[in-house]
């Protein structure tokens, strides 16, 4: 496209053109008139040239696109999700620092884990715990004791990491096959000491999940949240562990973030459930199935209880309720299965454990775990303590020591991959787009002026991203052509773009683009907001516009 000046009767007039192949020949054809200012009709011209580049946007498909684990981890350090942390200085294995993108995703997830589990019910509450705490804890809790791991290095290729004892006889490096060797046992907790002077300090754990925190405010908890059986109580925050292996980018990291709920029960009342298991569909594999090397079977969560291959009815209501969390912000249920733990898998606190676990870009591997723990930590902090955990129980009338009759706790970290593999798609020309549910953007809407020189533009533009900005956290971009501000926001899953034009002013209206197809829509400024909060809400879809 170029701009010609034509003189009529000593006037200068500007028009827009555009050379075109037609049968063969290349002919010039007039686009539009610029008007009689030269300055003014470049400005035009460039509109123009946008609106036609925006309008081939939205022919483009998008595809889901399988990339390999070390693809994820670059694209995460170029968008600025995640670095190695201090990577200045070459990294520490099993540590990681999140970017300016990355905060945004990890926050709205644990914002949206809250949500749904805490303030989504009445039976469940929150708690903030210590990371070090009195080391009585992890002894009582039998982390001390049995919380390890047996070290071994492949004599081959040095490849290390950890098996269980009832692994070690046979072990070969899970990467050559070679034979390992044993370093012994190993404790993966982080010690400290707590004071300055050596001699009269203790030695203290960062401790190695959050759950044992509220194990140790139950008592105080249930008292001040006035809460009966059964009811739960959730906590989000940092745990560490000294993992010998560290691998798969953030899925098997050493400072990690855990979302856990302990949910109690009346040990009498092991089969009594009385909230309805979601209506999903999942591959099941039993700890049975697994013995005998059969293939999962995909039934309804519902029969899986009924023909008694899920034993406990409040095991199959945590695992339809967490994977229902997962469908719910978008995750595709066919990457996910129940797998029951084997007789030689399970924790020291755990009678039975399910597993929900996720085809992760190098196999199928843990996600979350859903423990049944019984009364083990509430009557070793009883025994160790020497103060009561039992609670009254109105509906009884008998004093209770609750029972955890399900663990329902998973790392931030792997829910994080979860929702970028499940996002990661590409459209033509490579580019990437993901496709993450705007309730966990980590930008919810971007806004462009068309023209940057346009102040009136410019202004209108900048009104809207003040006002948004007090409700989200919202993008104002103006370099570079909008083509490009599009895909910018494309990679970073920004669901929504707003563009003000040249016709916004006279209107008051803008185009509002749905990231997934490249769909635009001419909106009332007024009604923006509005609008906005019912598309990221989900309770109107672009489409409804
Ligand atoms: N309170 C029970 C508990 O901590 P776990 O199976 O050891 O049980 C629970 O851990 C969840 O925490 C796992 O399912 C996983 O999602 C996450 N997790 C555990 N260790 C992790 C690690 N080193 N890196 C990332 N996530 C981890």
């Amino acid at each position: 496209m170029f701009i010609v000046k034509k003189e009529i009767k000593g006037k200068d007039y500007y028009y827009l053109r555009q050379s075109i192949r037609e049968d063969g020949k290349v002919k010039a054809k007039t686009i539009c008139y610029l008007g009689k200012i030269k300055k003014e009709a470049e400005e035009k011209a460039k509109e123009y040239k946008s609106k036609t580049e925006n309008k081939n946007m939205t022919e483009t498909k998008i595809e889901s696109k399988e990339i390999t684990i070390d693809e994820l981890a670059n694209f995460c350090k170029r968008k600025g999700f995640i670095y190695p942390s201090a990577d200045i200085y070459g990294g520490l294995a099993g540590f990681w620092d999140y970017g300016p993108i990355g905060s945004e995703l990890k926050n709205n997830i644990k914002a949206q884990w809250w949500k749904h589990h805490v303030h989504g019910r009445e039976d469940i509450v929150g708690i903030d715990g210590a990371i070090i705490t009195n080391p009585k804890v992890w002894e009582a809790s039998g982390h001390v004791e049995n919380f390890t791991d047996i070290a071994v290095v492949c004599k081959k290729c040095k490849n290390k990491f950890k098996v269980d004892e009832s692994e070690l006889k046979g072990a070969v490096c899970d990467k050559c096959g070679g034979q390992v060797e044993s370093k012994g046992k190993f404790v993966p907790m982080f010690t400290t000491q707590v004071g300055p002077i050596k001699e009269d300090s203790t030695l203290a754990y960062l401790r190695p999940e959050t759950a044992q925190l509220i194990f140790t405010n139950f008592k105080l908890v249930q008292d001040n949240a006035r809460l009966k059986l059964p009811f739960g109580i959730a906590q989000i925050g940092k745990a560490f562990r000294n993992e010998i292996a560290p691998r798969n980018f953030i899925f098997r990291v050493r400072e990690l973030e855990q979302m856990e709920i302990e949910y109690f029960i009346d040990p009498d009342k092991k089969d009594e459930c009385p909230y309805e298991i979601e209506d999903i569909e999942i591959k099941v594999l039993s700890a049975n199935m697994q013995e005998k090397n059969e293939e999962p079977v995909i039934m309804k969560i519902k029969t899986a209880l009924k023909n008694k291959i899920i034993q406990l009815p409040w095991h199959a209501y945590w695992l339809s309720s967490s994977l229902n969390w997962f469908k719910s912000l978008g995750a595709n249920m066919e990457n996910f299965r129940i797998r029951q733990h084997t007789k030689d898998e399970k924790s020291h606190y755990s009678t039975d454990t399910w597993d929900l676990e996720y085809k992760f870009p190098f196999g199928w591997k843990e996600l979350q775990g859903i423990a049944d723990r019984g009364t083990y930590d509430l009557s070793a902090h009883q025994e160790k303590s020497g103060k009561s955990m039992e609670i009254m129980d109105d509906a009884s009338g008998k004093k209770v020591l609750p029972m955890v009759v399900a663990e329902p706790s998973f790392g931030v970290e792997r829910a994080f991959l979860v929702f970028m593999n499940e996002a990661y798609a590409e459209k033509e020309k490579d580019n990437v787009v993901l496709r993450l549910n705007p309730k966990l953007a980590p930008i919810k809407a971007a806004i462009f002026p068309l023209v940057k020189k346009d102040k009136k533009l410019v202004q209108i533009a900048k009104d809207i991203y003040k006002n948004l900005r007090e409700e989200w956290n919202i993008l104002y971009d103006e370099s570079g052509s909008v083509g490009r501000r599009y895909a910018r926001n494309d990679e970073i899953g920004t669901p929504f773009c707003i563009t003000v034009d040249g016709d916004s002013e006279k209107k008051k209206d803008v185009t509002i683009r749905n990231r997934d197809n490249g769909e635009q829509k001419r909106i009332k400024i007024e009604n923006l907001k509005d609008t906005l909060k019912k598309l990221i809400s989900g309770e109107i879809s672009f489409n409804n516009l």
